[in-house]
């Protein structure tokens, strides 16, 4: 491979052969012509997390007429960004996926450990009030021949994401003593979340039985509510595309590149994934790359499970926001999006620490037309990059010719066949300006298809994505450019959809 001098040399002497446009070419570190991006990444507002949990009202349990057994409810969103709804997460996302998908509520711990009493129940002749919580799941009725913890529990055992249960008869309730086949007045309650006594507050006093004549309808009660969790919790299984970066901590990222959050009705991982995966783009940063998960405690109390997503990965060094006021940061964990493609932002190449550039290098094999020169090459030159100081260009560098380029992974991408992933990148066309940038071209090309690609002139870095599908081993690469209409690339990646 000749040096980054040598080429330097070669491209000067190329330059005086060619050159119609009169433009100062990439490889004599021409101008780069973009319109200045003065944008901060943004970071989190974590006066409005603050201030939606304290609106959100999550606390829920078995409604005296559920009928028990019920299917646990996929998970919902609460508020996004700011604005409180009730939604599925399919319609909370801002690209419409073309598949809908199975969210599994998110195990918030593995059970491999016994149920120990979070709190006991009154005496069985005084009123007492059952959980209305956070993550409420579903409910059964269990035996009441006895006060039957071990059914109850061991239920709780079948219930994916059940690491909390609260038993308490509920007297006077039609449907429990005549309608529902089971026949018993003991409540099971399955919670994904651990509560305490405190939040006790559902002490009945709702009609259930009918109105006979002018006799007075006995209200609903309860007795003898106790609470029971597992001892310990484990981490939630890692989202399929993601990896786990850190936690359980009780910091969330206060990190660049914030995308903005939803409030999530359960602590699940797997929805906060589909949320990242579906959000759509920062027009200057691009899709999502990474989420923070964690459980608000507001007043000490369980009140609502953040997902704040990132087009930057972050790590556990920006994880530093505790809380403010009455609310509390609990479980915060980071998961960054697997990237199958390898050094998408050319960072790796190094062949020097201000201006060079090559045609190819451990990562990245760039590749000319026949007889063209310098078609595809790879800079080390910050004012070229999108981010960092590495990027790709395709077009003569040195405005020898007017033929295409072709950039490709030095390795074919490792990937699950079968399965859809996005390509993603940021193109741009503007080096020479509008003129002579209008037919500029690339194409991204998937195993030899042309699965997208961009063309026309810009004024900066855009985004551009294409859908694909693994095989297992697949080959991306970008073809195009042709000086001086020439494309500059940076910051791909390869994400499952
Ligand atoms: C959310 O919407 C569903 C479906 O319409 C409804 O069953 C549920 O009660 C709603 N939840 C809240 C908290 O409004
Ligand atoms: C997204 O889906 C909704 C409802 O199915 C549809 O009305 C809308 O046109 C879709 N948007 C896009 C961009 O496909
Ligand atoms: C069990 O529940 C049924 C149905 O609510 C009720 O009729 C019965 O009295 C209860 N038995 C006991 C021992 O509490
Ligand atoms: C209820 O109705 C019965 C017969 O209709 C009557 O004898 C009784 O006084 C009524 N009780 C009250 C509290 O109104």
């Amino acid at each position: 491979m000749p040096s980054a001098t040598r080429l330097l040399a070669l491209a000067a002497l190329l330059v005086s052969a060619s050159a119609t446009s009169g433009v100062t070419p990439p490889s004599q570190q021409g101008s780069f012509n973009q319109t200045p991006q003065d944008v901060t990444p943004p970071t989190p507002d974590n006066d409005l997390i603050a201030q939606t949990a304290g609106q959100v009202d999550q606390k829920s349990g078995p409604s005296i007429d559920a009928q028990p057994n019920a299917p646990v409810a996929a998970t919902t969103v609460t508020a996004l960004d700011g604005t409180l709804t009730n939604t599925t997460i399919a319609d909370a996302t801002a690209a419409n996926s073309t598949r809908r998908r199975d969210i599994n509520i998110g195990r918030f711990g593995k059970r491999q450990s016994k149920y120990e009493q979070v709190f006991a129940g009154l005496p069985a002749g005084q009123h007492d009030a059952s959980l209305q919580s956070s993550a409420y799941l579903t409910y059964t009725v269990v035996n009441n021949a006895t006060y039957n913890v071990d059914a109850c529990t061991a239920w709780c055992d079948t219930i994916e994401g059940c690491v909390m249960v609260n038993l308490y008869y509920e007297f006077n309730n039609e449907l429990l003593d005549f309608v529902f086949s089971e026949k018993s007045n003991l409540k099971c309650a399955a919670y994904g979340d651990i509560h305490s006594a405190a939040e006790k507050t559902n002490f009945g006093g709702q009609a259930s039985y009918p109105q006979v004549g002018n006799e007075t309808v006995p209200l609903t009660y309860i007795t003898q509510s106790s609470g029971w969790a597992l001892k310990a919790l484990e981490d939630p299984d890692t989202p399929d595309g993601y990896e786990l970066v850190f936690g359980p901590t009780g910091g969330a990222n206060n990190a660049p590149g914030y995308m903005g959050f939803a409030f999530l009705d359960k602590y699940d991982v797997d929805a906060c994934a589909a949320l990242c995966n579906g959000r759509g783009v920062d027009p200057n940063g691009g899709g999502c790359a990474y989420f923070n998960i964690w459980r608000a405690l507001v007043d000490g109390i369980p009140t609502t499970y953040t997902c704040s997503m990132y087009f930057l990965v972050a790590d556990v060094s920006t994880a530093v926001n505790y809380g403010q006021g009455n609310l509390v940061v609990t479980l915060s964990r980071g998961y960054a999006r697997k990237d199958a493609l390898i050094d998408g932002g050319f960072e790796g190449y190094a062949g020097c620490d201000d201006f060079c550039f090559t045609t190819s290098y451990s990562n990245w094999i760039g590749t000319s037309s026949a007889g063209g020169n310098l078609d595809a090459t790879f800079f080390f030159y910050q004012p070229y990059a999108h981010n960092g100081h590495g990027s790709a260009l395709l077009g003569a560098a040195a405005d020898a010719d007017a033929l295409a380029g072709t950039i490709a992974p030095a390795a074919p991408l490792v990937t699950e066949s079968g399965a859809a992933y996005v390509v993603q990148c940021f193109t741009y066309s503007g080096f020479s300006g509008a003129q002579f940038e209008a037919p500029a071209k690339v194409d991204i090309l998937w195993n030899g298809q042309r699965v997208g690609g961009v063309s026309g002139a810009n004024t900066k870095y855009t985004f551009v994505e294409a859908a694909v599908t693994g095989t297992g081993s697949d080959h991306l690469s970008f073809v195009g450019g042709a000086a001086p209409a020439w494309i500059f690339i940076d910051d791909c990646h390869v994400y499952k959809a």
